[in-house]
C-alpha cells in the first residue's frame, strides 16, 4: 500500500511582500505545521558570522549548517521563539541586517543544498505550509497549492517602514527601499533557485490590497481546492 502524501502549501514571493502574515494564517486555519524558511537561511548567516567564518567561503558556511541543533517554539508571532543550540535567537534574526547577510548566502548552491533536508523534514501529518523563495519551484515541486503574493518594492518599502515605526524605531524610507531593491535583485537574479512563480503558481499582487482581502483571496483557492470546508 502507498503512503498518502503529505499535502505542502507553498507560498513563495520576495521580501516584505506579508508571506509570514500570510503563511500563520494559513497554518491557523488548516491545522498545519509551518516552515519559515528564511529564518534557517538568517540563522546559518548568522551561525557563520558568530563562528567567524566569512560569508564568501561558502563551502565553510555550509558545513555549518548540520551541527546546528535549531527549535522554532510558539504558533503565532507573538509567541514564537527560535532557539538555536539552547539560546534564544528570536530577535537577533530578525535584524535587517541579518536578512540582507542571510540573501547573500542564499546565492550559494552548497549552501542551499546543506539547508534542503532540514526544510523538507518539516514536512510531517497532517500538512505543512511552506514560506520562503524556493518552495513551489525547489523544495516541494509537488505541492497542493502554490500562491506566489508580490507588491511593488514600494509598497513593500512602505508596509516595512510603518512596522518598524510602530515598534519605535528610527528608519527612513529611501534606506529601507534601496534595501527592499537590494535584496530583490540579489534574490531573483542569482544563479540557483532564484525568486520566481512556479508556473503552476497563482500569483496575487498585494500592491493595491488589504490584508481582509489578500486573506479573502487565499480562502477562496483553499476552497476552491477542497483544502478546507
Ligand atoms: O524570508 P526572509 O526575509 O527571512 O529570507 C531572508 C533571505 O534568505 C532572503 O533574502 C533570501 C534567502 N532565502 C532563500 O534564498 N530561500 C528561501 N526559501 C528563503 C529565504
Amino acid at each position: 500500500m502507498t503512503r498518502p502524501v503529505i499535502p505542502v502549501i507553498a507560498v513563495d514571493g520576495p521580501s516584505g511582500v506579508g508571506k509570514g502574515m500570510a503563511t500563520r494564517w494559513l497554518a491557523s486555519r488548516t491545522g498545519w505545521h509551518r516552515l519559515d524558511s528564511g529564518a534557517l537561511y538568517r540563522i546559518l548567516a548568522l551561525a557563520a558570522t558568530h563562528a567567524a567564518v566569512p560569508l564568501d567561503q561558502a563551502d565553510a558556511v555550509a558545513a555549518l549548517a548540520g551541527g546546528l541543533d535549531i527549535r522554532f517554539v510558539g504558533e503565532t508571532e507573538a509567541d514564537e521563539a527560535i532557539l538555536v543550540d539552547g539560546q534564544d535567537w528570536t530577535h537577533e534574526i530578525r535584524a535587517e541586517e541579518t536578512g540582507n547577510l542571510a540573501s547573500k548566502i542564499a546565492t550559494a548552491s552548497v549552501v542551499r543544498d546543506a539547508l534542503m533536508q532540514r526544510q523538507r523534514d518539516f514536512r510531517t501529518a497532517p500538512g505543512l505550509i511552506a514560506d520562503g523563495r524556493d518552495m513551489g519551484t525547489i523544495v516541494f515541486p509537488d505541492a497542493v497549492l502554490k500562491v506566489f503574493l508580490d507588491a511593488s518594492a514600494e509598497a513593500r518599502a512602505e508596509r516595512r517602514y510603518r512596522q518598524l515605526s510602530k515598534k519605535g524605531a528610527s528608519v527612513k524610507l529611501t534606506d529601507l527601499f534601496a534595501e527592499v531593491r537590494a535584496r530583490d535583485e540579489r534574490d531573483r537574479k542569482r544563479a540557483v533557485a532564484p525568486l520566481a512563480a512556479a508556473p503552476d503558481a497563482v500569483i496575487i499582487d498585494t500592491t493595491q490590497m488589504g490584508v481582509p482581502e489578500v486573506l479573502t483571496e487565499i480562502e477562496a483557492l483553499l476552497k476552491s481546492r477542497q483544502l478546507v470546508d
